[in-house]
């Protein structure tokens, strides 16, 4: 067999993924590793991490919040494995749990990764980096290590003559260890059987009482195995969040990687501040991206569309040159030049066609509307099928619901519906019919025919003279009057009080 290559690691036998703290910090039902960002949990994006480097098992130690956590786990990843520890002793006993539930299954051999479910920044690049610089020293064992600004709270990195000693806990640590800015990640590249023989001599002799995972390396270099560092290049990427602002500053970082990569790949983004991107948009060159819009799920923007300001797009696509502004959508698909918005609310099933439009304070939901059809104003179109050509008048209505069932609305072609109309659903109007403004539609519209279903226009004259004399009204009414009769004795006519007759 040949050596792996430089580029290629060997694959590692298991990633271990620790997340079995409590993150009392969040204040928070939802267990800490399940909040989210940039549309996973924290959780998720440390699994997704951990996938690219292929290894044979995924493990995470789950403790507080179990029931939630391992729940989500199963529907993100169905292939990973939750490993129980009952109570918190440290990191060395997580990962001795974690270890020995593995070694149950059969023996392992080769690399284990340990790494945080709380650190979403590392990217997978980082942990293939590790994992080949771990193989290709040889080492028992490789910490990821970063300089930071601040290292408080942090474990120390002790070196001697450049190589890695051990590490120190902050509360275990005299002045001049304190002092140290390289710090550790708490991520790893492990040797299997050195692993499982430093964490067979753990002890709990320290300030917290808790059996550390970082004394494995010390006991590793003690006898005289190779303990080897690799410092990250971005210190940020190794970032947990403990509380909700540390939360929001991950987010933002991870949010200007996200707008900063499609930026890149030819996405104008006038506002990345204030944009926002989950990480399975996909956006293609040529978009453009006005200020305060959210892309969430799986979002997709074809060439030369424009989106926003003030939109929030979830699993909707976008078709080629089409304009969205001010408008919530979900689960809607955008044609091709279409155009949405503002103040327009999409939701699931709604398909608008090529240069569609769905306008102004318009509402759809699970509605095909055709290539070319208009629905400018004011509307509420749901369980509706509108065809091509169509123009829908302002405030025009699908009743779809009856209390009890939702009903449909059918639409033919070239249909003209007037303003201010109720489709009382099941409606059909075919191909070419006209609907007059105001109607309440009942019956079926045949095929080029004009529906007009409303009350027939009465005017009662002088009435308001009658009923509220000396009003504002009364005297416009009036002065309207003599007007009318002197134009009319100008032109000859004679004057009469029943001239709309
Ligand atoms: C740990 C490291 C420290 C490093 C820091 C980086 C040790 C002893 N210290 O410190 O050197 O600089 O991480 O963030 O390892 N966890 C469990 N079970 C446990 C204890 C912890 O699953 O029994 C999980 C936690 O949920 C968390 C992670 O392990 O995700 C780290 O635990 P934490 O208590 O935050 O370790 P630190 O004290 O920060
Ligand atoms: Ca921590």
């Amino acid at each position: 067999m040949s050596e792996p290559s430089a580029s290629a690691p060997v694959r590692p036998a298991a990633v271990l993924i620790l997340a079995a703290g409590e993150g009392k910090r969040m204040k928070s039902a939802t267990p800490k590793v399940l909040h989210t960002l940039c549309g996973r949990s924290m959780l998720g994006h440390v699994v997704a991490a951990a996938r690219e480097l292929s290894p044979e098992r995924l493990v995470v130690v789950v403790g507080h919040g179990r029931g939630q956590v391992s729940a989500h786990l199963a529907e993100i990843d169905a292939e990973a494995q939750p490993v129980v520890q009952e109570v918190q002793h440290g990191t060395g006993h997580a990962v001795r749990i974690a270890t020995e539930a593995i070694a149950a299954q059969g023996a392992i051999d080769g690399t284990v990764v340990v790494t945080y479910g709380d650190t979403p920044l590392l990217t997978a690049g980082t942990l293939d980096a590790l994992v080949t610089v771990h193989q290709e020293a040889g080492n028992a064992v490789t910490v990821l290590t970063a300089n930071v600004p601040d290292p408080t709270g942090y474990g120390r990195i002790v070196r001697r003559d450049g190589a890695v000693e051990r590490i120190v806990e902050q509360k275990d640590a005299s002045p001049q260890q304190a002092a140290i800015r390289e710090i550790n990640s708490g991520v790893y590249a492990f040797d299997a059987k050195l692993l499982a023989e430093g964490l067979s001599r753990l002890t709990s002799a320290n300030a917290q009482g808790e059996e550390y995972l970082t004394d494995v390396l010390g006991i590793l270099a003690e006898d005289g195995h190779r303990v080897g560092a690799l410092t990250v290049a971005d210190h940020h990427e190794i970032l947990g969040a403990n509380d909700r602002a540390q939360l929001a500053e991950l987010r933002r970082i991870f949010n200007a990687r996200l707008t900063g990569h499609w930026m890149r790949e030819g996405v104008t983004i006038v506002d990345p501040a204030t944009t926002w991107i989950d990480v399975q948009v996909r956006l293609e060159p040529d978009t453009v991206v006005l200020p305060n819009t959210q892309l969430c799920g799986e979002t997709r923007i074809a060439a030369g569309a424009q989106v926003g300001p003030n939109c929030t797009l979830t699993a909707t696509i976008v078709g080629a040159g089409a304009r969205v502004t001010n408008a919530t959508t979900e689960g809607a698909v955008i044609g091709e030049s279409a155009t949405v918005g503002p103040y327009t609310y999409l939701r699931p099933g709604t398909r608008l066609g090529r240069k569609a439009k769905a306008g102004g304070f318009v509402e759809m939901k699970n509605a095909v509307v055709g290539d070319g059809s208009k629905v400018p104003h004011l509307s509420y179109v749901g369980d509706a099928q509108i065809g091509e050509g169509c123009n829908i008048g302002a405030g025009t209505i699908t009743a779809n619901y009856d209390g009890v069932n939702k009903h449909r609305t059918e639409i033919g072609d070239h249909v003209f519906v007037g303003t201010d109309t109720v489709l009382i659903a099941p409606a059909q109007v075919a191909d070419g019919a006209y609907v007059a403004a105001g109607s309440a539609i009942t019956k079926p519209v045949p095929a080029g025919a004009l529906a007009v279903a409303r009350g027939q226009q009465r005017n009662i004259d002088g009435w308001v003279e009658r009923k509220w004399p000396g009003t504002n009204a009364a005297q416009a009414a009036r002065a309207a009057a003599s007007r009318e009769g002197t134009a009319d004795a100008e032109n000859g006519a004679v004057a009469s009080g029943d001239a709309g007759k």
